[in-house]
């Protein structure tokens, strides 16, 4: 399973990066926002940095809302850097432009994806990673997690090559969920990736360790 981490914020980046298991960054323009990221200019050197910062898939997302408008700044934002994967919100003309990018050597991130119809639409048109946001689906008293274990049926039913990004995880129980069922990837806050680590049987067998080698070596 990879492990992308959903944000814009440098400093974050660099601690999940550091820890040794980061295979990628997910950003949306909310996700920049909230980073104080503005302005085209500012947004595509962002891009570039998080680019420079890790080896592995940063996704950045189109504003356009129409088919030429998404070709454009998709094409733009592929240009930027290798690790770019264009991300395509999951509308009719998005879905055109993901089958337009899939045609033409330039990778897409199929986001806001909530049912398993659109999952299967996705890959359809070629998507290279498709994101369930099951945070999202929980927050409305929905099983966010059973999405994920329905688009796992279905891509595996006929060999779609689209991988699984489970999106919108909140905390490391999805991670855990999403790696019980088969997501190829997991985005998430680094608080979900760095939660995997916690454990308190693990923290006093550490303190008796260092206790007893303490007390044979004083
Ligand atoms: C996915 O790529 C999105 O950026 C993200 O996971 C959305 O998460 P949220 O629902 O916590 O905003």
């Amino acid at each position: 399973m990879k492990f992308f981490i959903d944000t814009a914020n440098l400093d974050q980046i660099k601690e999940a990066r550091d820890l040794g298991v980061l295979d990628g960054v997910t950003t949306n323009p909310s996700l920049m926002a909230k980073e104080g990221i503005t302005g085209k200019d500012n947004i595509l050197k962002h891009y570039k940095q998080i680019c420079d910062l890790i080896d592995g898939d940063v996704s950045a997302e189109v504003i356009a809302t129409d088919f030429e408008g998404m070709i454009k700044e998709g094409e733009e934002l592929a240009e930027l850097h290798e690790q770019i994967v264009v991300k395509v919100p999951m509308i009719k003309e998005g879905i055109k432009a993901i089958k337009y990018f899939s045609d033409n050597g330039i990778r897409t991130n199929c986001t806001l994806v909530f049912s398993a119809g659109q999952a299967l639409l996705a890959a359809k048109a070629g998507a290279t990673y498709v994101s369930p946001f099951i945070g999202r689906l929980d927050d409305i008293s929905t099983d966010g997690l059973n999405l994920i274990a329905e688009i796992r049926l279905i891509y595996d039913n006929y060999g779609f090559e689209t991988e699984i990004l489970a999106a919108s995880v909140r905390h490391t129980m999805h991670v855990i969920e999403c790696a019980k069922l088969g997501a190829d990837v997991m985005t998430g806050p680094l608080s979900s990736i760095e939660g995997l680590l916690k454990h308190p049987l693990t923290d006093i067998g550490l303190e008796k360790f260092l206790a007893d080698y303490k007390k044979g070596n004083s």
